[in-house]
Formats: structure tokens, sequence, C-alpha cells
């Protein structure tokens, strides 16, 4: 049965099998799993080339994805000239710049921070939340406070930078709230990485939408949201516009459609088209997904055009547009 065929069964039955079976795949059919494309690593946006590289070199050398994508966003979340992610990311409303990070291993470990001020790495502290700490999620002062006792320090950096301050000052003048796509080109940073071993796995990290409300928290730290892995099948991760990916558990919605005998590229698209079904008004927004499975296959799909994403893998590190549902 071709892929397609199977996927529209698939979806039809999609229930049912979730209830019936445990293991989707044996019960369509899927040959023996070969992994052939490894290591591999995605990430959102042009600004993933930079993070692609810090990756690669974990990924190329042996190391582990969960360690590649803690690192490769990382220097992302430094780059105080980014407006979209790190502590060099506009403002909320009321001037603060708040972080929001997760991550998460093919064990379903994971680690999330939300609306977090004043520290430079907040993937590294979501990282921390994973290892260190008893729980999936921690918030605002709590998050902070968990840094600070756990090796983190108080960034010198000026926040918001010049260059935010100067956006934010403009926006005040009339104060409208209208999350638009591809701003600047870039969003969110959300990576996921198949290691050697064959493990997978994935980090987001966002200063979140610019001008949102203060106490606003997003997408990108929310596991099913933001990003979803699952070592027995694969991983998701999402950009743009929060609301709309958090609706519908965007990146979850991925990886069970890939559980359920979807291609990645499969999987994004009907995702999407999901989000659309779910939103009267999609005019200037966007949404953006990555899914890799665990044989190394991926798959890009944007809710409108001009959602791009880097991928580094044994050709090189590029940049690539994705496909689109709405021109
Ligand atoms: N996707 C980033 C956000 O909505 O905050």
């Amino acid at each position: 049965m071709s892929n397609r065929r199977s996927f529209i069964r698939k979806s039809s039955l999609g229930a049912l099998s979730f209830l019936f079976s445990k293991n989707n795949f044996s019960e369509w059919g899927e040959s023996k799993t070969e992994i052939k494309n490894k290591p591999i690593v995605l990430s959102t946006w042009r600004h993933g080339i930079a993070a692609n590289e810090v990756a690669w070199k974990i990924l190329n050398s042996g190391g582990n994805a969960l360690d590649a994508v803690e690192a490769g966003v990382s220097v992302t979340e430094s780059d105080l000239t980014n407006q979209t992610v790190g502590l060099g990311g506009l403002p909320d409303r009321d001037g603060f710049v708040t972080l929001d990070a997760c991550i998460m291993d093919h064990d379903c470990r994971c680690g999330s921070v939300a609306f977090l001020q004043h520290i430079e790495h907040p993937i590294q502290v979501a990282r921390k939340v994973m290892d260190q700490s008893p729980h999936v999620m921690l918030a605002g002062e709590g998050a902070y406070q968990f840094a600070l006792k756990n090796g983190f320090s108080r960034s010198n950096a000026e926040v918001p930078t010049d260059k935010s301050k100067k956006r934010y000052l403009e926006w005040l003048k009339e104060s409208k709230y209208k999350p638009e796509a591809n701003i600047e080109n870039h969003d969110t940073i959300g990576m996921i990485a198949l290691d050697e071993n064959g493990k997978i796995s994935g980090a987001c990290t966002t200063s979140g939408l610019a001008f949102k409300m203060h106490g606003r928290v997003g997408d990108s730290p929310i596991i099913g949201a933001g990003l979803y892995v699952d070592g027995e099948v694969g991983a998701a991760v999402a950009t743009g516009v929060g609301e709309m990916v958090m609706r519908i558990a965007g990146t979850h919605t991925v990886v069970e459609l890939m559980r359920n005998g979807a291609s990645p590229q499969e999987a994004c698209e009907e995702t999407i088209r999901r989000i659309i079904r779910k939103h009267s008004e999609i005019k200037n927004k966007q949404v953006g997904l990555l899914a890799l499975n665990t044989k190394g296959e991926y798959g890009a799909y944007g809710l409108t055009s001009g959602f791009t994403y880097s991928l580094y893998n044994k050709d090189g590190n590029r940049v690539l547009d994705s496909r689109f549902a709405v021109g």
C-alpha cells in the first residue's frame, strides 16, 4: 500500500487504532526500520544556520541529540541582535522581556521554563528543570530563583536592548497588538535532531510574540504545543503564533499522526490543515512546523508563505523554503 493511501486509511480509522492498538507500526505493516539519514539536525528559520553549526559539531563527533539541541539553540539565545529569541527579544506591552523555552528527549523526559526574565539561557534552565527537579515546568519568579540556585546568574545585558527599546517606543505610539506573519523573517528557534545512535531530541526557545500582554505564555514552553518528542516515533517543533498551535496541541498532533503512519511531511500538512479548520481568521498569521522521524526523514510546512528552515545533514548546512498552505 502506498504511503499516501495508508495515511488516508489511517486518518479515517485513526481514533480506533489509538484505542485498540499499542503498536501501530506493526498494524500497518511498516517495513523494518533502517536509519539511513543520521545524524541530522533541523531548525526553524535562517537563524538556525548558526545554531545548526554548533549542534552538528556535537552530532558529528558522536555526541547525543539532547546535548546538541541544547547547545545549538543556546547560540541564538546569546545573540542580542535577535529580536525574537533571548534577551535581545522585543518586550511585552509593559516593556518587560520574558522568555519561554523547553527541551525534550527520546524517553519523553522534558523540562520547561515560562515567563522567565534576566537569564541568558532559558533552554539551559529548562534542561536543569528536567535533570535536577521533580517537575516538568517552572514559571516566573520561581523559575528565576531555581536558575540562580542552580548556578545561573542574572544577565548584565541592558534589557530591552537599545534596538528593541526603539521598536517598543515606536509601537507605544499606537499600542496596537497584531501578531504578524514572518516578522523579520524569523521567530522562535525550534530545533530537532537525530544522533548517530538513533536517539532523537528537541529544544525550543523564544522571547514570545512582540508586545504580548504581560504574563502571556506562548506555545514554545508547552510540551505538545511548541515541541514534542517520542523516541518510538519522532519529533516536531513549531514556530509562529503560539495561540494557534496551542489550541490543537500542534506538535503532539504531528507526532501522533506520524505514529499512525503519516510521513513527517504529511503530518505537518495535516496539522496545518487542522489549524486552518479551527481558525476563522488566518490572514497575516504564520505557523511553521518541522518534523523528523526516527528514520531521519523530515518534513516542513507553513500556514502561509515565507517560512524557512535550516537543515544540516551529511550534505551540509543550508536554508530551505518550506511549502505552505495559503499564498
Ligand atoms: N511561537 C512563539 C510564541 O507564540 O510565543
